[in-house]
């Protein structure tokens, strides 16, 4: 079985920890777009692990964790998680990198600087970590490889090619003896992790194996299905799985959505159902909602059903995990958006271009709240009925069976509905 875990919304959806506990079930997990502006949370008997690049399904001794050629790797970031991982006693022996994927270099965060101070008042507000221009490089073929940093000349070359380009455009007279030092550096010390990913994930799909595939972000940031240009620079939806590993459409057995019981956004960038209220406050702090990579605020509002009908539709949802329920539990009343209002018209569908989503209104379902701790809970049946509405509600507008529901961090604190 080869299944896709994807973040329906605009990422932080709590994939970490949905793949945490399918992990156990297949052989191996695989990365396939993003770089480490992913911040992926996993708690295990209170012990809390971030992940931004490596696959959290390291964690699982003897599974396969697997960067594909559609991740944008920076190589210290890498090392650095390789190295923190390995001090907490995790194992890096089924490691595996694509020699095809992407190098994130310092001209990389340079230029992302330069070009958001550029934007101003509308700036993306990234991460920061250089993964755009690091695309933008792979796209106009000049970019630098995992495999590049095997090979002195190569890398030298392409290096020079690269510098010239971005002294033109920064102004900046970058050592090159000094980047070609240290990323060659970074590549011996990776060069046991790097290898042909496509074909390894072949091999195990032939032998049988079941695999993982881990989405970052979430489909409302994709690059051509997301809220276009407030999205990342690659394919986080479903979509982006065989193009970032090298496999076949075929072989995808299931996809499955992860979703927030609310809804969240880090960065700028439009967000109809946003909450800039005491209930927005109340979510971001009872939800903890930081960004696990850059630590800034995320914005928050209420579930936008109408985005998860898209995510349904975009990425072939055959089922839904949902997330963070018990984060609703002090409200009086919960809202659903089920339709947007844009210059008088109602709008069953997530619209597709900037000024609608900028300018729609939410139409919301009001619904009662539970008031009730459900952080306890660990049945759907025990769950209060106001609880089990909101899920059916969410169920029904979005159009995807829900077939799990989370209710803490701990890998224990999630449950299956009827
Ligand atoms: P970039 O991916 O750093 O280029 O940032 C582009 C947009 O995606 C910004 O709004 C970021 O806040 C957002 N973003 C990138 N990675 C994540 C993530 O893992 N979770 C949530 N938002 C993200």
């Amino acid at each position: 079985m080869n299944i896709v875990v994807v973040g329906t919304q605009w990422g932080d959806e709590g994939k970490g920890r949905v793949i945490d506990l399918l992990a156990r079930k297949v052989d191996a997990v695989v990365r396939y777009q993003g770089g480490s502006n992913a911040g992926h949370t996993v708690v295990v008997n209170k012990e809390k692990f971030v992940f931004h690049l490596i696959p959290s399904g390291i964690l699982h001794p003897g599974k396969k964790a697997i960067i594909a050629n559609g991740v944008v790797v920076d190589p210290e970031q890498l090392l650095k998680e390789i190295g923190e991982l390995q001090e907490r006693g995790i194992s890096m022996d089924n490691l595996y990198v694509s020699a095809n994927s992407h190098v994130v270099m310092p001209y990389h965060k340079d230029v992302e600087k330069w070009e958001e101070a550029l934007r101003g008042k509308s700036k993306i507000g990234t991460t920061g970590r250089g993964i755009g221009p690091a695309y933008a490089d792979k796209a106009a073929r000049r970019g630098i490889r995992m495999g590049d940093l095997l090979e002195r000349e190569t890398l030298k070359e392409k290096l020079s090619f690269n510098l010239k380009i971005y002294k033109s455009l920064l102004g900046i007279t970058y050592s090159r003896k000094e980047i070609l030092e240290k990323f060659l550096e970074y590549g011996e010390k990776l060069r046991k992790y790097i290898t042909d990913t496509s074909l390894f994930i072949y091999n195990l799909m032939r032998e049988g194996k079941d695999i993982l595939f881990e989405g970052a972000q979430g489909t409302l940031l994709d690059i051509d299905h997301g809220t276009y240009p407030y999205v990342t620079s690659s394919n986080s939806a479903a979509v982006g799985v065989c193009a970032g590993c090298g496999i076949s459409p075929r072989s995808i057995s299931k996809i499955i959505g992860v979703a927030k019981a609310y809804t969240t956004r880090v960065g700028e960038g439009p967000f109809p159902t946003e909450l800039k209220n005491e209930i927005g406050s109340l979510l971001q702090e009872r939800g903890n909602e930081y960004g696990a990579t850059t630590g800034r605020p995320r914005r928050c509002g209420w579930f936008d059903g109408v985005a998860l009908r898209y995510a349904t539709r975009v990425n072939g949802l055959d089922e839904l995990i949902l997330t963070k329920l018990d984060i609703l539990d002090k409200l009086d009343k919960v809202k659903i958006c089920v339709a947007y209002k844009f210059r008088g018209k109602i709008i069953q569908d997530f619209p597709n271009r900037f000024i609608m989503w900028r300018e729609c209104e939410p139409i919301y379902e009001e619904m009662e709240g539970w008031k009730e701790d459900t952080s306890k809970v660990t049945s759907y049946k025990d769950l209060p009925v106001a609880a089990r509405n909101y899920v059916k509600k969410i169920e029904q507008i979005g159009k995807v069976p829900i077939r799990l529901l989370s209710v803490g961090p701990q890998r224990e604190e999630m449950f299956a509905t009827p």
